[in-house]
């Protein structure tokens, strides 16, 4: 079957384990029918369709895997995504992409790599972690910040702890605040994501920074970024628009004269910092 076709027309899958991650984020393992790879960038996304609802965009969240299955973190947020939070295992949807341009991790090869994730962010920030520790010994050093608003909805949480304790990654973890019990959380700071980069010094043309979370956490990330010495063209958002076609027909998702879906979702702050809206 030929690229073009690939995208256009959804490929059926089933669902075949669901893992609630909190009250309204579940982890879902998807079989493609026929056991079939389903190859894609860290950041690139797909377009999920659940039956009688709709489809939306989702980016992976791990690596292209040989089995033939593909892992979705979703947050219950609306229609199309309630109702696949309402599916159960054995349960088909549609998958269609992936699409867009994904992180550039040829990049990244010889640098300091920072992967900044708040909230939901840890999703596709998830795939492109395990490919930087597939292929650790390409980059210089590796560290994710990652922010919550509190405890209970921090993703990946015991997974992330595991990982950095081989070595290969080095783990900072904060919330907003803390739950009703006010416990304080091991290995756990209390503060805003962006209070993690104060006193980071980095060296200009040798660091690179990937960021995705909600729009708030762009500006000021951003400002501490640059502080640090990252150079505007090595800071890579992902950008979250409204996606309706993915192949760059409808427009729903421009951004000034580009077009999320092909162009993006992932820019450098450089491609971006003068479009009024962008970020
Ligand atoms: C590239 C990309 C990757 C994404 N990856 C993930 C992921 O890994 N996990 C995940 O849980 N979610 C992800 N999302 C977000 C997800 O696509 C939306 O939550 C989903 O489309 C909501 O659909 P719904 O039918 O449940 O909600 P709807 O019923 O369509 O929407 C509910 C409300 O949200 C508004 N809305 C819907 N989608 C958007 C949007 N994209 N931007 C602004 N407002 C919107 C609607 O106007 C409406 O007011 C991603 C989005 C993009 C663009
Ligand atoms: S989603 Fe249609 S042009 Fe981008």
């Amino acid at each position: 079957m030929s690229a073009p076709e690939l995208n256009s027309i959804p490929i059926s899958a089933r669902i075949q384990t669901i893992r609630r991650l909190t009250a309204d984020t579940a982890l879902f393992r998807l079989q493609l029918d026929g056991d079939r790879t389903f190859p894609f960038i860290p950041g690139q996304f797909v377009q999920l369709s659940v039956p009688g609802g709709g489809e939306v965009p989702i980016s992976p969240a791990d690596l292209p895997a040989v089995d033939g299955t593909i892992e979705l973190c979703v947050r219950r947020f609306g229609h199309v995504t309630s109702l696949l939070h309402r599916s159960r295992t054995g349960d088909r949807v549609g998958i269609r992409g992936p699409f867009g341009n994904g992180f550039p991790v040829d990049a990244m090869a010889g640098k300091d790599v920072l992967l900044l994730a708040g909230g939901l962010g840890i999703a596709p920030l998830r795939s492109l972690l395990f490919h930087l520790l597939r292929h650790r010994s390409d980059i210089r050093s590796l560290t994710l910040m990652y922010g919550a608003r509190e405890p209970a909805v921090m993703l990946f949480k015991d997974e992330l702890l595991e990982l950095a304790t081989t070595g290969s990654l080095r783990l900072l973890l904060t919330v907003d605040f803390l739950s009703d019990t006010g416990q304080a959380e091991p290995a756990c700071n209390v503060g805003l994501l962006p209070a993690l980069l104060k006193g980071v010094q980095l060296e200009p043309g040798r660091s690179c920074a990937a960021v995705c979370g909600p729009p708030a956490l762009y500006r000021c990330t951003i400002d501490e970024l640059l502080l640090a010495g990252v150079a505007e063209d090595d800071i890579y958002l992902s950008l979250e628009r409204r996606m309706k076609c993915g192949v760059g027909l409808c427009c729903h998702c421009a951004v000034g004269q580009l077009l999320c879906c092909c162009e993006g979702p992932v820019f450098s702050y450089r491609d971006i910092k003068n479009i009024p809206g962008a970020l």
